[in-house]
């Protein structure tokens, strides 16, 4: 007879998450089931209740979804450099308490991730939090100066998957060319920050009637679609190379990304969940932590980029997790940092505002916060494949909670969504078949515990 339990004591080498729905990505389907770990890995997948005599124990998942652990692709975890503002313990308890176990982070740290000791850093840092897996981006030249190339094949070797200078384009067509030509023989994806500095000039908002309306200095959507059509334009002449665009905001970049994949170009791309929900005229709450680079655009911006996930111009959504201390963000909207926190409200804004109004249906949703983005990268992560590690999230779809600061657990609370209700709650995260969070019981504000530092 098999033993009963609780999530709290999901322990040990085998056990089984019994009358649960599971929410499988890849298969695109979403059905009552159960799944067993064993040894930290998925042992077993199955349709229905565990068999009663079933000879391992059992834990209740009735009312939640498992889904593979969630995989965000840019993430600014801010070690080494500045800890004020995050650090790679903090961002990877805020990745679990978000239901993500693999997070790629962003080189934009001081120094910049463009060593292999910096790599490794970041690597052991997140082995003695772990919270969640993590890939290091590095940057695609040296200091992200835009001048001389990082050593890609050093960089990979020491755990790099990715190399990008975000926060910024890559300089210039010229170094992007050869960044593209290095990257393509080390194997290696740019992730490229779109953007065309000399448009963007010293705008903070997007351009338009309600820039105009409040006295803000605009940059126009074309900014980012000019950096992009440079970007394809290159990528065009260099076999091999692959791209992936960063926070896509604008829908004339979207045309780009859907001729560019007609065409046969290398190309993915993604969007971020504040783009999805707010336009630019919710600036007028002065919102600081609605600066963002790019800019939030309109509602046309909005709806297309809806369009986009829904027929595949976009592959995927990552948080753009850019957390900024208090007495960064509590100025002049001019004088505020670029950038929101997005880990812990990721998952919920997606049920909340896509897959509620029926915009996507679940698994599509999932997919675009698992295999999709780690597709995008080249890396193997977000299924539920037997054998694959039990990196696992459960939720409860139905669960509403605020967003307030106290709701967070990343060291910076410059959410976009603070104040908002959202639905859609991590109750526990698994990494490896250990238990990495673990929310408190039934609460509003969406309280809960690591339940995994130290692990490795
Ligand atoms: O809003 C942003 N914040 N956009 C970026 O490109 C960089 C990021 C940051 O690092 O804060």
């Amino acid at each position: 007879m098999a033993h009963r339990t609780t999530l709290d004591a999901i322990e040990g080498r085998e056990f089984v998450i019994d009358r649960v729905t599971v929410v499988d990505p890849v298969a695109g389907r979403v059905f009552d089931g159960h799944v067993g770990v064993r040894d930290g890995r998925i042992d077993f997948v199955r349709e229905g209740p565990a068999p009663a005599d079933i000879d391992r124990p059992c834990v209740d998942g009735e009312g939640l979804h498992l889904a593979p652990g969630l995989v965000d692709i840019h993430v600014h975890l801010r070690e080494p450099g500045q800890e004020h503002k995050e650090t790679i313990a903090t961002g990877t308890r805020a990745a679990a308490a978000g239901g993500f176990t693999t997070v790629a982070c962003m080189p934009n740290t001081d120094p910049a991730i463009d060593e292999r000791s910096v790599v490794e850093f970041v690597r052991r840092q997140a082995d003695i939090a772990g919270f969640a897996r993590v890939l290091p981006i590095a940057a695609a030249t040296r200091g992200r100066r835009g001048e001389a190339i990082a050593e890609y094949f050093e960089l990979r070797d020491a755990g790099a998957v990715a190399v990008s200078d975000d926060g910024a384009p890559v300089a210039s067509a010229g170094i992007l060319r050869r960044v593209l030509e290095y990257a393509a023989a080390a194997g290696l994806p740019l992730i490229e920050h779109c953007e065309d500095p000399s448009a963007t000039g010293d705008g903070f908002v997007r351009e338009g009637f309600h820039a105009t309306r409040l006295g803000m200095k605009g940059v126009p959507a074309w900014s980012e679609t000019l950096g992009l059509v440079r970007d394809l334009v290159v990528l065009g002449g260099v076999p091999g190379a692959r791209l992936h665009a960063a926070h896509l905001s604008a829908r004339a970049s979207l045309e780009s990304i859907r001729i560019a994949k007609d065409r046969g170009l290398a190309v993915t791309a993604e969007t971020a969940p504040h783009y999805l929900v707010f336009t630019d005229a919710d600036l007028e709450t002065f919102d600081t932590n609605l600066r963002i680079n790019p800019p939030i655009g309109d509602e046309a911006d909005r709806e297309a980029l809806v369009e986009a996930l829904r027929d595949g111009t976009l592959d995927c959504i990552a948080s753009d997790h850019a957390p900024h201390a208090p007495q960064e963000k509590d100025v002049e909207f001019d004088r505020a940092p670029p950038g929101t926190v997005g880990l812990e409200t990721t998952l919920a804004v997606v049920l909340t505002h896509l897959v509620a109004p029926g915009h996507l249906d679940l698994a599509r949703a999932v997919a675009l916060l698992s295999c999709e983005p780690a597709r995008c990268i080249g890396v193997e992560a977000g299924t539920l494949r037997e054998g694959a590690p039990a990196d696992l999230v459960l939720f409860d779809p139905d669960a509403e909670w605020i967003v307030t600061p106290e709701s967070l657990h990343s060291k910076s609370k410059n959410s976009a969504f603070l104040g908002r209700t959202l639905r859609g709650r991590v109750r526990a995260t698994l990494l490896a078949g250990r238990l990495v969070w673990r929310a408190a019981a039934a609460s509003a504000t969406g309280d809960g515990r690591a339940a995994g530092a130290g692990g490795g």
